[in-house]
């Protein structure tokens, strides 16, 4: 799977930007990261070990921490965003372990979690082939996943409806529509792209969903 991977090394974000993405996360897409969280607690069950896979500001962790009864850990690359997550959770009291480190080589035993989630940052990965590696060796046998990222193959009707959910306005709506129609568009994988590296994964069972400028990729081991 050498074709998918990126020339540029694992993009981390740190300093004002994860500052910026927290404020923006926290104002704008409370909602939809909630929604994500919902959609977590309906797949598993009470004292289910729960991964999520780069969660930046880590408030899809924060939010499923108070649907239940769950043991979950946040892996972040940026050492930046391992801070913020601590205190975003502790100010929302939600038990959450946040650490530090690289979706190629988790720091997790084999078969630890029952679920793994990660939204909004696979196309940022350097070696996709081996992030899913890892995500299935840390995944118990019956364990589920999901993926959420854009979609390269993205309508400016989706794009436009996306930016239109985050209620923004001025520079900020500016920068987010450019984002979405330029380099985050740009780094995304299509469907196709995404059944490609499945294929040559160790998951043998995974559907993927379109939605609204994202793909859903749903993994079971
Ligand atoms: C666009 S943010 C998405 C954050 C959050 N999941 C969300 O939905 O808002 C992408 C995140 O991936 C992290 N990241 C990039 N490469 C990574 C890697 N190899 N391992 C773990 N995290 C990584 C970045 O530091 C950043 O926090």
């Amino acid at each position: 799977m050498e074709k998918f991977l990126r020339k540029k090394k694992d993009l981390a974000i740190t300093g004002g930007f994860a500052k910026w993405y927290d404020k923006n996360s926290r104002e704008h897409r409370r909602g939809e990261l909630a929604a994500y969280a919902r959609e977590i607690a309906g797949s598993i069950q009470d004292g289910a070990a729960v991964l999520e896979v780069a969660p930046g500001p880590g408030y899809v962790s924060i939010e499923l921490a108070k649907l239940g009864d769950f043991h979950i850990t946040g892996i972040e690359l940026s050492a930046d965003f391992v801070e913020i997550c601590k205190a975003n959770a502790r100010r929302e009291n939600a038990a959450v372990d946040f650490v530090q480190g690289n979706v190629s080589a988790m720091p997790f035993a084999p078969e630890r979690f029952d679920y793994l989630f990660c939204s909004a940052a696979f196309k940022n990965f350097h070696d996709p082939a081996q992030a899913l590696r890892e995500m299935h060796r840390v995944l118990k046998p019956g364990g589920k996943g999901l993926i959420i990222d854009m979609n390269k193959d993205t309508t400016t009707a989706a794009r436009k409806a996306e930016v239109d959910a985050m209620n923004l306005s001025g520079f900020e709506r500016l920068f987010m529509a450019f984002s979405f129609a330029t380099f985050l568009r740009d780094g995304a994988y299509r469907k196709g792209d995404f059944a490609e590296m499945l294929a040559a994964s160790p998951f043998r069972d995974w559907r993927i969903a379109e939605h609204g400028v994202s793909l859903s990729v749903y993994l079971q081991k």
